[in-house]
């Protein structure tokens, strides 16, 4: 019996739909994980997604490849909505020939980037694959660097985030690394450039492919990756949040949102949050939940360098960025780790035209020895460098600590933020106390230890180094503050000066790029 045309449409389409077919795909939810399909259609608005490159197979004819051809080639791909808004996806089908990358399955994943460069559109990979298809060889090789390359030309101009749902190896780790985030699922994501057996086979290291690659690690140690999530849903769900906060593409500016929060409410729980103490630690996320819309607060990279916190949140319904140091983790110091995340953040918000408030109380760079030969000073450049270089508005406030270079590092008004707060008790100096008066007095130290008051003497050489430099009046008198404002003010404060810059143009010298130290 001969179809009708669109009989025959149905047809190829329902065998596309089926991938790689039932038992594979039995499989795949057997192991806890969702379909290409499935996922595409959690991650969208219900129904948006329109579907590209559906019928399309690989050309390969090596290994008897030829008699092995699914629609589609291990990739779906295609655009749709989130919350109304644009998005090209593509989602790797593990259940035909595990997800890996033939010439045929990477053009189709050119092809919509093209789509998306060209539409500035932003672009969401969901990444389930064994890596290069064997059976391709070079073919597939090339195919990955086509990808690589579309990669780095997106950069900057459309937001790129790479969800990562299963084992990625070799080649399927660098795409998602050039992309802006990274996600992962707890137990069921890995990300490795070489597996549990070669590592065995080469080092004779014996290691779990969760201890090499999983989401904790990828969270806590490597900084790899930005978000963890628990489940692929929860990673949807998380996904959908992401977007809402950013832009479109690079000439766009991020959707503003109706706020209730009122803008003049008063920050009354950042006195309680900031101790009386200035050497006791606090959790720098009080005082930003208090100050930002509704409290929300959109954490990322929170398991790696917790002594900076990086997010978005919204002030008066506009997209922000928020870089914090930490207290409550090595005492908020600048370390390599620290460095790097809050450098790529910042370059994150001001290639999205995202405005960057900063939030100080950084006693200084975290000394030692790991820190020097680790290239703390190559590491910490690169802060300097991305807050320097960025033209978005920027607003700094510090709230307790601003000492040594980290003042200068921390958006200072040097490096050109535009509006810089400070508390009252904030101390800012190029070093703290103790420290100061150990250099500064030598003399009158050892004097006291001989004559056995050393205490009564320092502590007088202490609240004189104080009343001179610990305080945020020596740098306001400077004009390098703009105001030593109260604490409660700081939300109404800020969103003024939001207003303000909302007009801001500046833009660096003409050049090809800089040299950031890499
Ligand atoms: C072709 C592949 C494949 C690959 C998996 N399959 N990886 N086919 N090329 N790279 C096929 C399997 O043959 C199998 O087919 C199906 O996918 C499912 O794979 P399984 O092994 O049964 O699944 P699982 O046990 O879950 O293991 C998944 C895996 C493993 C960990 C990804 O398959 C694996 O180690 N694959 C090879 C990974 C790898 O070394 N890739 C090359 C990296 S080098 P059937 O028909 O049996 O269902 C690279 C270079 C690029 O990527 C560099 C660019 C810079």
């Amino acid at each position: 019996m001969s179809h009708t045309p669109i009989q025959e449409l149905k047809r190829r389409e329902d065998l596309a739909e089926l991938g790689g077919g039932a038992e594979r795909i039995q499989k795949q939810h057997q192991a806890g994980k969702l379909t290409a399909r499935e996922r595409v259609e959690l991650l969208l608005d219900s129904g948006s997604f329109v579907e590209t490159d559906k019928f399309v197979t690989h050309r390969c004819t090596d290994f008897g490849m030829e008699n092995q051809k699914f629609y589609g080639d291990g990739v779906v791909t295609g655009y749709g909505l989130i919350n109304g808004r644009k998005v090209c996806v593509f989602s790797q089908d593990f259940t035909v020939f595990g997800g890996s990358l033939s010439g045929a399955h990477a053009s189709k994943i050119c092809k919509l980037m093209d789509l998306a460069l060209k539409t500035g559109t932003p672009v969401i990979g969901l990444n389930d694959s064994g890596g290069a298809r064997i059976q391709e060889g070079v073919e597939s090789l090339g195919g990955y660097a086509e990808i690589f390359w579309r990669n780095v030309q997106a950069s900057g101009v459309i937001p790129q985030i790479s969800l990562i749902l299963g084992p990625c190896a070799g080649g399927a780790v660098y795409s998602p690394a050039i992309t802006d985030f990274i996600a992962m699922v707890e137990g069921s994501s890995y990300m490795f450039v070489t597996g549990p057996d070669v590592i065995k086979t080469v080092t004779h290291e014996e290691v779990t492919k969760e201890d090499l690659g999983g989401a904790d690690t990828h969270a806590e140690k490597s900084g790899v990756c930005q978000l963890v999530y628990p489940d692929e849903r929860a990673m949807f769900e998380g996904a959908r949040r992401l977007v809402d906060f950013l832009p479109l593409n690079n000439l766009d500016v991020a959707p503003r949102r109706k706020c209730s929060d009122p803008s003049d409410r008063l920050c009354n729980r950042i006195s309680e949050v900031l101790p009386d103490v200035p050497s006791k630690p606090y959790d720098i996320r009080g005082i930003i939940e208090d100050v930002v819309d509704d409290g929300d607060f959109l954490e990322v990279h929170k398991a790696y360098a917790a002594n900076i916190v990086v997010g978005f949140a919204r002030m008066n319904g506009q997209t922000v960025g928020i870089v914090a140091n930490q207290p409550a983790h090595l005492a908020g110091c600048l370390d390599i780790a620290a460095s790097t995340k809050g450098a790529r953040f910042v370059r994150y918000c001001d290639a999205f035209n995202i405005p960057i408030i900063t939030f100080v109380d950084v006693p200084g760079f975290l000394p030692g020895t790991s820190q020097e030969y680790g290239g703390i000073i190559r590491h910490g450049a690169k802060l300097l460098y991305a807050y320097a270089e960025a033209t978005v508005p920027k607003l700094t406030i510090i709230t307790r600590k601003a000492y040594g270079g980290a003042y200068d590092v921390m958006s200072s008004k040097h490096i050109r933020a535009d509006v810089n707060l400070a508390y009252p008790n904030a101390e800012i100096a190029v070093m703290g106390p103790d420290g100061a008066i150990n250099i500064l007095y030598r003399k009158e130290i050892a004097d006291a230890t001989k004559a056995g008051n050393l205490d009564e003497a320092r502590a007088k050489l202490v609240n004189h180094y104080k009343e001179t430099f610990a305080n945020p009046y020596k740098a306001a008198e400077l004009g390098y503050l703009d105001e030593v404002l109260e604490p409660k003010f700081t939300r109404q404060r800020l969103i003024q000066a939001l207003d303000l810059l909302s007009g801001k143009r500046e833009r660096g010298p003409s050049r090809k790029h800089g040299n950031i130290p890499l």
